[in-house]
């Protein structure tokens, strides 16, 4: 039987997932398994350059890996692990290192905002491309869904390999390939104030709040001040930005009419959305409930992925030590 695709992305433990990753990222990801043998991470080797509490960092781990089961991927056929479970991606991060140009560091635009913005710029963030290509090299990865934000680092992966490749004479190394989601409104999904959604900005929704918290959020969309029975814009409206997200063609074109007639309040498109919104979550809702109640099945869960990527690492390692004299 041919080999299937192989998808593989990390994930940040940065809290709860907002609407805007569950829309740009986790769906378009979660959808790929139908087609993909799919490689899903927690990238907590990644988030360490960051995060300096060790309680929080453990929390946010199995906080993401519940959403991500909660809505709908599928341990049985997805490999799910935790990074550090993995250890061997640290070697191979090593011996990338040792291929990869540091003036190519010097270009990567994470690394660059980190340094413009006066953060503290330790060894892992500057390293942090070379971390995610060997994350994505070590498992023979041909697709990889990220945020436009991250394309550049799947790049400089690929040209990594293509270094190492060339300079063994040998396909040593699969090219990955960056799957970046086109459709411009799943890309950039907006805020509650219309800027795009962000944790950074407090202007988003997170996944799985109570509903009476998501109605009230939800409540806050920024929108203009006409009245009621103004005929209102709907393509120039967040509310219907938003909506438009979960809704059928039909419902769509629906609340558009009725944007355009006049009559149409902003609080009740609100409720709308809520009510849309509400039906979509509620189902992951109480999974991710069930998961928090059970934190061995987590546990688990998180367990067995590991051991099957492992295989797969120890496998593709003990190739690439041979290619460059390890062995
Ligand atoms: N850097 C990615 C992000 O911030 C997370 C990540 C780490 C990743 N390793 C990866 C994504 C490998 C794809 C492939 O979102």
């Amino acid at each position: 039987m041919a080999r299937r695709p192989r998808s593989l992305t990390g994930i940040q433990p940065s809290g709860m997932p907002h609407l805007g990753n569950l829309v740009g990222a986790m769906e378009p990801a979660i959808a790929l398994q139908d087609t993909h043998d799919s490689f899903y991470f927690i990238a907590s080797y990644h988030a360490l350059t960051t995060t300096r509490d060790a309680a929080v960092l453990r929390e946010r781990q199995r906080q993401v890996a519940m959403c991500w089961l909660a809505l709908g991927l599928d341990p049985e056929r997805t490999t799910l692990w935790r990074q550090q479970d993995v250890p061997e991606v640290c070697e191979l991060s090593w011996i990338l290192s040792c291929f990869t140009a540091h003036g190519m560091m010097e270009r990567a635009h994470a690394f660059k905002a980190a340094r413009d913005a006066g953060r503290d710029v330790n060894m892992g963030t500057f390293c942090y491309p070379v971390l995610m290509a060997a994350d994505i090299l070590l498992f023979d990865s041909d697709v990889v869904p990220v945020g436009k934000d991250q394309k550049q680092h799947v790049e400089m992966a690929r040209d990594i390999a293509q270094a190492i490749n060339h300079r063994y004479r040998d396909a040593v190394l699969v090219l990955p390939t960056p799957v970046v989601p086109t459709q411009e409104d799943r890309a950039a999904v907006p805020g509650l104030d219309g800027r795009k959604m962000s944790k950074s900005y407090n202007n988003h929704l997170p996944l799985f709040l109570p509903p009476k918290q998501l109605r009230k959020r939800i409540m806050r969309i920024v929108t203009d001040s006409k009245g009621v029975d103004e005929p209102k814009d709907p393509d120039s409206c967040t509310v219907f930005a938003l909506y438009k997200l979960f809704a059928t063609a039909e419902q769509q074109a629906d609340l558009a009419s009725r944007y355009r007639e006049g009559g149409l309040g902003y609080g009740t498109a609100k409720q709308e959305l809520f009510e849309l919104l509400d039906a979509r979550l509620t189902a992951p809702r109480e999974r991710y409930q069930a998961l928090e109640a059970s934190p061995q099945r987590v546990d688990e869960i998180l367990a067995g992925g590991a051991g099957r990527a492992r295989e797969v690492a120890r496998a593709r390692l003990g190739r690439v030590r041979a290619a460059v004299g390890l062995n």
